[in-house]
């Protein structure tokens, strides 16, 4: 396994990156409303980036070995999606809890972030999910410095999300990324604490939980890209990509309309 380390110029070059896939998603927040469909979204996404921030929507076409080629230019999952909802003519409606995925290319390099919305006033269940998942990347993202585990990033989401009665879907993780979308190392979002490759200064990686309400098992739809949780239950997830520095983490994907980092309790409730 061969991770790149970053120098400062592409360290500059994914900063550019990272804000401008967050800045998608504070153009987007307002167009989330009752009635609007996925489709729509995703259109206004995709022109955002072509017409105003000359970025390449990463997704558009990607085509990982055994899939068909992603045909939209961003991933939108709704309520039992979990990951990789492909935008189209679902209607938004009162209480749906979406995740809207962003990945952009600028000059080479991607910057790939996430956040979940709900429409109008959600269950209280929905607040939770959404919340806790919140929690769970930034607990992740807490363990980020040289000389930390893997694991240790796995085991803190992984700990929270079960101590609250959820699930951490195992099939998908966190990646490199860089002038490459998913590159190695691999992000497991469950884990040990102190298994794994150590962080080093320089690596730069998502995190992005995908949390079930209910059971961890999966199901892939016939178009061979959503992905929906066997037992209908709510999923979320959030992401950022990260930079490890010389004493700890940089969060990469920020701009003005990032979600603050919440209060963490200093120990795992
Ligand atoms: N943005 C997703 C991630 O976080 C990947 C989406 S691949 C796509 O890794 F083809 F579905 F868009
Ligand atoms: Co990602
Ligand atoms: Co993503």
């Amino acid at each position: 396994m061969a991770i790149t380390l970053k120098n400062e110029d592409d360290i500059a070059q994914m900063r550019i990156a990272g804000k401008l896939a967050s800045e998608v998603l504070d153009y987007i927040t307002p167009h989330v409303k009752a009635g609007v469909t996925t489709g729509e979204l995703d259109r206004l996404c995709h022109e955002y980036m072509l017409n105003v921030q000359g970025t390449i929507p990463a997704p558009l076409n990607y085509q990982p070995p055994g899939y068909p080629p992603y045909p939209k230019a961003t991933c939108i999952s709704v309520n039992d999606v979990i990951c990789h909802g492909i935008p189209g003519e679902k209607t938004l409606k009162n209480g749906d809890a979406l995740n809207i995925d962003i990945t952009v290319i600028k000059n080479g390099y991607f910057g790939d972030t996430s956040r979940m919305f709900i429409v109008g006033e959600g269950s209280i269940l929905a607040k939770r999910l959404v919340q806790t998942t919140f929690e769970c990347m930034w607990r992740g993202i807490e363990q980020v410095r040289p000389g930390a585990h893997l694991g240790d990033i796995g085991h803190a989401i992984q700990r929270h999300a079960e101590a609250q009665g959820y699930s951490v879907v195992r099939e998908y993780c966190g990646h490199g990324i860089g002038q490459v979308f998913h590159d190695d190392p691999q992000i497991l979002h469950y884990g040990r604490p102190g298994t794994g490759i150590e962080l080093q200064k320089g690596m730069i990686f998502t995190i992005e939980p995908m949390i079930n309400a209910g059971r961890r098992d999966i199901r892939t739809m016939p178009d061979q890209w959503t992905v929906k949780t066997k037992d209908r239950s709510l999923s979320a997830q959030w992401e950022h990509t990260i930079l490890v520095t010389e004493t700890g983490y940089e969060v990469l994907t920020v701009s003005v309309g990032t979600p603050a980092r919440p209060a963490l309790a200093a120990a795992t409730a």
